[in-house]
């Protein structure tokens, strides 16, 4: 089971073992403006059958910022027997989170995102019980069948990757995560605010859910029309380049570093807008 709000290289991932063995994907799609976190849960709840063997759950959705209620999801489904895989891509080192509290069986993560680590570092964390009927697909049998180290066999490595993550394992720790969560946390207003005033356009279509207090990502994207996509990124205001979605969609995500400049920021995505072109928008003649 997967979300359509999953990363789109796992939901290949996923499709490619479906296509090879048969395998049906069950696609669940987490509402966007959830009253409570247990609305979001029962969405999965409503999904899993006797017959689902693996679920995929987003920590933190790339697109939208959601921090999704990965315990409860973890617990639900434990109670039907089914492992779940929590892709942390983001979370990771942007909450203050401890993997095992999260009940999962596999939590993986990048560590050049939010850590800082260099292109090419992750993590893979496996519940001691699971490691070994594991099967990794390049596996490494000098270490015992229930080691972790037998899912990380990488053939000629680069180490300087590897010596860089004390570094900024280091630095992240100076910081501090619970500083770090509070600075993308203070940004939220901010980014309620510009989004606020951008709210309704017809050619913008906002995505972040603001509904749920706390389960909005603290540095989470702000996603819209795609229209958006060059203004932000020209813009560079908010720190951490906007990603482009398959559907469409551009995301503007915070960051600890810059200050967010928002009525730029407006008039840019509105000067964007298919529907006025530059210098005509209403919008650009008043304050935003
Ligand atoms: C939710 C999510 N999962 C997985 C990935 C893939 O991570 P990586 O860039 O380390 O391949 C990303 C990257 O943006 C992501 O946002």
């Amino acid at each position: 089971m997967v979300a359509v709000d999953d990363y789109g290289a796992m939901l290949d991932q996923f499709t490619l073992m479906s296509r090879r063995w048969a395998i049906k994907n069950v696609v669940v799609t987490v509402p966007l403006d959830p009253k409570s976190d247990d609305e979001v849960v029962q969405v999965y709840a409503r999904a899993i059958t006797p017959r689902t063997k693996l679920l995929l759950v987003s920590h933190q959705i790339n697109i939208t910022g959601h921090v999704l209620p990965v315990r409860q999801i973890c617990d639900l489904a434990h109670a039907h027997g089914v492992p779940v895989v929590v892709d942390g891509a983001h979370a990771f080192a942007q909450l203050d989170l401890r993997i095992p509290d999260l009940s999962c069986d596999y939590y993986g993560a990048s560590l050049h995102k939010w850590l800082g680590a260099p292109l090419g570092a992750g993590l893979l964390c496996v519940r001691k019980d699971r490691i070994a009927p594991l099967w990794p697909l390049f596996g490494d049998l000098g270490v015992p069948n229930d080691d972790i180290r037998k899912l990380n066999h990488t053939g000629t490595h680069p180490a300087h990757t590897d010596l860089a993550i004390l570094d900024a394992i280091e630095f992240h720790e100076q910081i501090g995560i619970q500083r770090k969560e509070a600075r993308l946390r203070w940004l939220q207003p901010y980014r309620t605010t510009w989004t606020t005033r951008l709210r309704g356009r017809r050619n913008l279509d906002f995505h972040t859910h603001l509904a749920v207090p706390g389960s909005s990502g603290p540095a989470s994207a702000d996603s819209f029309g795609a229209n958006g996509w060059a203004a932000v990124s020209s813009a560079s205001l908010v720190e951490v380049p906007a990603v482009e979605h398959p559907g469409r969609t551009a995301g503007v995500r915070g960051g600890i570093w810059r200050s967010l400049n928002r009525t730029s920021l407006c008039r840019r995505v509105l000067q964007r807008s298919p529907f006025h072109p530059v210098g005509t928008h209403p919008e650009l003649s008043g304050s935003i």
